[in-house]
């Protein structure tokens, strides 16, 4: 049993702690004092980031079970349904067809470029033992996510050239994945170090990009394109995964909240006027860059789904997300075009909605989605 408070052991306590060292690869400091939940910090953190104990941030390791408790693999969906509408001739519209390649394609690469930003990005910058283990889950669940597109493009005999490439030959995909691109290479820099509020704002940066607008506003609307589509019983078993990944994402997301909520709590001074105006215009260019996707993967619209309403989820969720950071709304106050989302989220209730197997991995802890 894991206690949060525990008592600082230190067995030397004249012995000050380990000098700071961001990336745990540094010379062991042989006669450093034991660490306390003090010296403990999301960014620029004195406390040994190797040592997991004593723990300081219960949402970090919480999180951390919650997605071991929802472990999945895309082989375990049937695909047999979802292949016998590709290959009918009249299952599916040229138009959901053409969306649901575009969308296949955005996410194939996206759920890469997620995990880049992990392991080459996020993980050397953030000090803190605990969300470093979130971290590595999350590195596997993107890596389970990339596992579900090539089971997809197996499955259904899909050109994987094409949909691999979309990023690069699909012009209002690439223009997202340039967008983010950008944030992961300013902190992949060898030279880039935490410690100077420039510094440090650029990695919140990244943080926002990636956890708010990648994971927590475009990747809402790749969910709704496909959920609609499995309302209408139509590509049930990429429906099906795609709700597991919604499920992992949710948490992706609210880790990603939650830490950027915590370096504001511990470092005021970077959270300025200013840098919340910067926020909120990534907020806008997010929903804009998704606005111009959905016009291009839906230029004519079908049944239940139309790039109109998806504009409108995306400053729906882009208002959201600007509430989850303690910021004013970024779009004029619009109603939810998808209220159905949430209940996609929850898998319980889909049992009945989908029709398919659903496997309960959940065991225990209590999810909280949004
Ligand atoms: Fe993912
Ligand atoms: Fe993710």
């Amino acid at each position: 049993m894991l206690t949060w408070n525990e008592p600082n052991n230190d067995l030397s306590p004249d012995k000050p702690s380990a000098a700071g060292d961001a990336s745990g690869l540094g010379k062991i400091d042989r006669g450093a004092g034991r660490v306390s939940v003090d010296d403990k910090q999301m960014i620029n953190a004195r406390a040994d980031v190797n040592q997991l104990l004593p723990l300081k941030y219960r949402w970090a390791w919480e999180k951390y079970l919650s997605a071991c408790n929802n472990h999945w693999m895309p082989t375990e969906v049937s695909m047999q349904a979802d292949i016998a509408l590709w290959k009918s001739s009249d299952g599916l519209s040229e138009d959901e067809r053409r969306m649901v390649k575009r969308n296949l394609g955005f996410f194939a690469a996206s759920e890469s470029l997620v995990a880049n930003n992990i392991v080459l990005a996020v993980y050397r910058h953030l000090t803190n033992p605990e969300c470093r283990q979130y971290l590595l889950r999350q590195a596997f669940e993107e890596a389970v996510h990339t596992h579900t597109f090539q089971y997809i493009v197996e499955s259904l005999g899909l050109e994987e050239g094409e949909l691999f490439n979309m990023y690069r030959e699909v012009p209002s995909i690439t223009e997202k994945a340039a967008w983010a691109l950008d944030y992961t290479r300013h902190l992949d820099d060898p030279d880039f170090r935490t410690g100077t509020p420039e510094a440090d704002q650029a990695f919140l940066r990244d943080l926002v990009a990636f956890y708010v607008v990648f994971e927590g506003m475009w990747f809402y609307t790749g969910f709704a394109q496909i959920l609609s589509l499995g309302r209408r019983n139509k590509m049930v078993g990429i429906a099906e995964q795609y709700q597991y990944i919604l499920r992992d994402e949710s948490i992706h997301l609210n880790f990603g909240i939650d830490v950027i909520n915590q370096i504001k709590h511990e470092n005021p001074r970077l959270w300025t006027p200013d840098f919340q105006e910067e926020v909120r215009s990534m907020l806008r260019q997010g929903a804009e860059l998704e606005a111009a996707y959905g016009h291009d993967t839906m230029p004519r619209g079908f049944l239940g789904l139309n790039s109109g309403l998806c504009e409108q989820y995306m400053h729906f969720i882009a208002n959201r997300r600007a509430a989850q950071l303690g910021l004013s709304p970024v779009f004029p106050e619009v109603e939810n075009p998808f209220p159905w989302m949430s209940e996609a989220m929850d898998l319980k209730k889909e049992k009945n909605f989908f029709e398919t197997r659903v496997i309960e991995y959940q065991s225990g802890g209590a999810l909280s989605w949004d």
